[in-house]
């Protein structure tokens, strides 16, 4: 007896240690990378950005790649942004899924999107194995992607910031449904996500960046099918308007779409139109903030320089649907 209630007691302190073990490395997981990337001699920086798209080409996918591709030449674009839901309808089996050639390398094969991706997960990414979008060997499969869960872009003047929009929303855990999310990594969930927000608060301040613009996967201010998400409205938001972010870009309701929100000035915008989209699935929003909603399938450009950016809207027959400035007269030398 003796000796059991010894072994118990080496047993309870093993299982603290490793807890403990795993909750630093949990933490330092959390940790944001910090990528940069040049801009162009001129001054400039250009880039697509696509959401919702892994259909193996079908839903007009292929069409979207094919005007990408065009504009992206055009624009000589700098590299692609991708605002999630990378692979229908659940995500990739594993780092060796036919999909992700299927739906990625042998999609977009214009060689003006030859460059760099910089991807985020989607809800939908999160019904298959999170860990191979996340693994080095896509990486090594095809050199242009890279997936991580939350962190920061600079490009001098501008800096982007990546977060993991699909831990916050709470149906995902409560009401499933038949769906099963990959939350290794995630859990515990509280602990992910006051550290992820902890960690883009302390990233947005130390920015100079003359631009802060924060990509997530889920909406925040959408007229769309999805709409908005109450779990960002309460814990992000407060954070962009703190930081004094000029836009959030979104995927996930599937459709273009242009919010100014009229307090904050915050820019709300939604490229979720990669491949299948949503016909007619538009709810009321203030015409004042509603700039602009397309529901059929398209992507956006972004021109940015110190001073200015101008973004454009495009449907699957390469046509600018939507356009405008953003300026700022005063900029910091940073
Ligand atoms: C493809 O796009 C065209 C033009 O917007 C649209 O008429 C058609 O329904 C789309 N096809 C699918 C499968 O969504
Ligand atoms: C990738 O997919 C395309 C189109 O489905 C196919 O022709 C090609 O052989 C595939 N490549 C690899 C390496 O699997
Ligand atoms: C945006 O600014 C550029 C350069 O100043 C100008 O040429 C263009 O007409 C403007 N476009 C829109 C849609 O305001």
């Amino acid at each position: 007896m003796a000796s059991l209630s010894s072994d118990k007691t080496i047993h309870t302190s093993l299982l603290l240690i490793s807890a403990w073990i795993w909750l630093s490395s949990v933490s330092s997981l959390a940790e944001l990378q910090h990528f940069q990337h040049p801009v162009k001699p001129d001054g400039s920086l250009n880039i697509l950005v696509v959401g919702d798209w892994g259909r193996k080409g079908r839903y007009n996918q292929s069409e979207v790649a094919f005007q990408m591709g065009s504009v992206g030449q055009k624009l000589d674009i700098d590299f692609v942004i991708s605002t999630g839901d990378n692979f229908y309808e659940d995500g990739l089996t594993g780092v060796d899924d036919p999909a992700f050639n299927e739906s990625f390398t042998a999609i977009y094969t214009a060689p003006s999107l030859n460059k760099q991706w910089y991807n985020v997960l989607g809800n939908h990414d999160y019904r298959g194995d999170v860990e191979a979008q996340l693994s080095h060997i896509l990486r090594q499969k095809d050199k242009r992607w890279l997936c991580l869960r939350s962190y920061t872009l600079k490009a001098e003047f501008v800096e982007f910031f990546f977060v993991d929009t699909t831990p916050f929303v709470d149906k995902y855990f409560t009401h499933p449904g038949d769906d099963t999310y990959d939350w290794k990594g995630v859990y515990p969930r509280e602990y992910y996500l006051s550290n992820l927000l902890k960690d883009m608060d302390e990233a947005l301040k130390k920015s100079n960046a003359q631009w802060k613009i924060v990509v997530g996967h889920h909406t925040i201010k959408s007229a769309g099918n999805h709409g908005v998400t109450e779990e960002l409205v309460e814990q992000l938001v407060p954070i962009l308007e703190a930081n004094t972010v000029d836009m959030y870009i979104n995927g996930h309701d599937h459709c273009l779409e242009h919010i100014i929100e009229s307090n904050s000035q915050i820019q709300y915008l939604t490229t979720g139109g990669g491949s299948k989209a949503w016909k007619g699935q538009i709810h009321p929003w203030d015409p004042e903030e509603l700039k602009f909603y397309y529901d059929g399938q398209g992507f956006m450009s972004m021109q940015i320089t110190q001073k200015s950016v101008y973004i454009a809207f495009y449907d699957i027959f390469g046509r600018v649907l939507h356009a405008w400035n953003i300026s700022k007269e005063q900029y910091s030398s940073a």
